[in-house]
């Protein structure tokens, strides 16, 4: 079986959020099974500037969209058994930003063109295309209208993953034949709302639609979360389903992470207290081994329940702790955050910037992990930081639900503090009970953060429940 992910990110070459660490992950941990592997992404700025030299040529062509045939070069680059490939147009891609182009409708409608385009020229013809997120939302539609005819492309399938219904790439109505080039026949596949919406017609096009966590596929058919779209998903229920991210267990080890101030493992632990002084010391924290350090590593947008933090941001910090923010987005939280440092000197951190490497340190760094999300797909950093031995506390959501069951005091057992209503004194609450357990029972809290590290939050039973999907397509 052949496959082609396609996606706007994936690392090592490309990462803006979680996204990034799916398109790395996935295909490793599927290329290590009966299955040929790419992923196309488009040939951005900095990727060119990393891995150019890298880069090898495969070939170039036109790609019709409406009245224009637009360049697109092809260039292949191998991750073990996994060959990504990259579309090249230097209009398109050659910028600073990944994201947040006035154009980015048609620069991924471009790409996604390209994707389709780019199968009869190169030597690699997928039985699958599964594309991910808003930006690649409209294979699909571009394969009903130009491509599924084509003897060549006959018994192509399309699945689409919903990463987070927040972005879901809108457009007038006039877009459809001016830019995509599509005629208005197909207005009613992609036509939602009085405009045109990229991702409601990879919903009502693809043989297969997925999320990224169980609990996120129920929670988006809702219309808290879903929206308008709630009701169409809840209408593709037959094709429709949510399987629960994993972390690349290799790059996210504590024991192999050499971004670690020093490493360790779940059986000598010391390199973690040696992580902690080494990090307050860069980061101006007081010294002292008695409190725990709380962080979050997290876009700093509202959907990730900064609005809580921000509400009982005295209160929390009448507690004893140390808090440390890593992360970037909206300037009303960067500046929420850049001032509590400013008013909690020694006391609580604010790094805003996005730094792969400070954040290692500062997850091994951390006891415990805030994660009040007030909507997760997936999220990965509560995955992280178990694994790195920070408990996390999190709001019961999506995939938070789904990968951090919630200790019971009296047994010990579970893996962090969780809450449920999307209310500031909750969140309060659930800060309150791990630091009871933190600072008066120890011992449960050792073994707690010892079961977190040996969990295996690897691809595979992910992987498997992908294949079962593209075995069954
Ligand atoms: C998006 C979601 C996040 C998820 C990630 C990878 O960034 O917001 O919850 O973990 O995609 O699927």
């Amino acid at each position: 079986m052949k496959i082609l992910l396609a996606a706007a990110e994936g690392a090592p070459y490309v990462k803006i959020g979680g996204l990034g660490d799916v398109l790395y992950g996935l295909p490793k941990e599927l290329a290590s099974r009966d299955v040929e592997v790419a992923v196309v992404l488009p040939l951005y700025k900095r990727v060119q500037e990393q891995w150019g030299d890298a880069l090898t040529y495969v070939c170039h062509f036109n790609v019709p969209l409406a009245w224009r045939r637009v360049y697109c070069g092809v260039f292949q680059h191998a991750q073990g058994n996994v060959t990504y490939y990259f579309i090249d147009n230097e209009y398109y891609f050659a910028r600073d930003h990944v994201y947040g182009n006035y154009d980015d409708g048609e620069r991924f409608s471009f790409f996604s063109k390209a994707v389709l385009e780019m199968l009869s020229y190169i030597d690699y013809m997928p039985d699958i295309i599964h594309a991910h997120d808003w930006q690649c939302a409209l294979i699909p539609l571009f394969f009903k209208a130009f491509y599924q005819q084509i003897s060549a492309y006959a018994n192509l399938k399309t699945m689409f993953t919903i990463h987070n219904i927040e972005y879901q790439g809108k457009a007038p109505h006039s877009f459809l034949e001016e830019v995509l080039g599509i005629s208005q026949n197909y207005l009613s596949d992609i036509s939602f709302g009085g405009e045109l919406n990229f991702m409601f017609s990879a919903i009502c096009l693809a043989d297969k639609v997925t999320t990224v966590s169980e609990t996120y596929a129920q929670e988006l058919k809702t219309a808290y979360y879903g929206g308008a779209l709630s009701s169409v998903l809840e209408g593709i229920s037959y094709k429709f389903c949510g399987i629960t991210n994993g972390i690349d267990t290799q790059l996210f080890n504590p024991h192999t992470d050499s971004n670690l101030f020093h490493r360790y493992d779940v059986k000598i632990m010391a390199g973690k207290k040696i992580g902690k002084r080494r990090l307050r010391d860069q980061l101006g924290l007081i010294q002292d081994e008695e409190v725990p350090v709380v962080a979050m590593i997290s876009r700093l947008v509202p959907h990730k329940g900064l609005d809580l933090v921000a509400h009982v941001r005295h209160e929390l910090m009448e507690r004893r702790i140390q808090l440390v923010v890593l992360g970037t987005g909206d300037s009303v939280y960067e500046d929420m955050f850049s001032e509590l440092a400013y008013q909690y000197p020694g006391r609580v951190s604010a790094n805003i910037r996005y730094d792969n490497e400070l954040a290692s340190k500062i997850y091994a760094a951390a006891d415990l992990f805030l994660m009040p999300s007030k909507s997760e797909p997936c999220g990965l950093s509560q995955m992280i930081a178990m694994a790195y031995g920070a408990l996390p506390i999190v709001r019961e959501t999506g995939g938070l639900k789904d990968t951090v069951w919630p200790i019971d005091p009296n047994t010990g057992t579970g893996r962090g503090f969780t809450f449920k209503s999307y209310n500031a004194h909750d969140m309060l609450d659930a800060v309150d009970r791990a630091l009871y357990f933190f600072y008066e029972k120890k011992p449960a809290y050792k073994k707690v953060v010892r079961l977190n590290m040996e969990t295996d939050f690897s691809w595979k039973q992910s992987a498997g429940q992908y294949l079962a999907i593209y075995h069954s397509m």
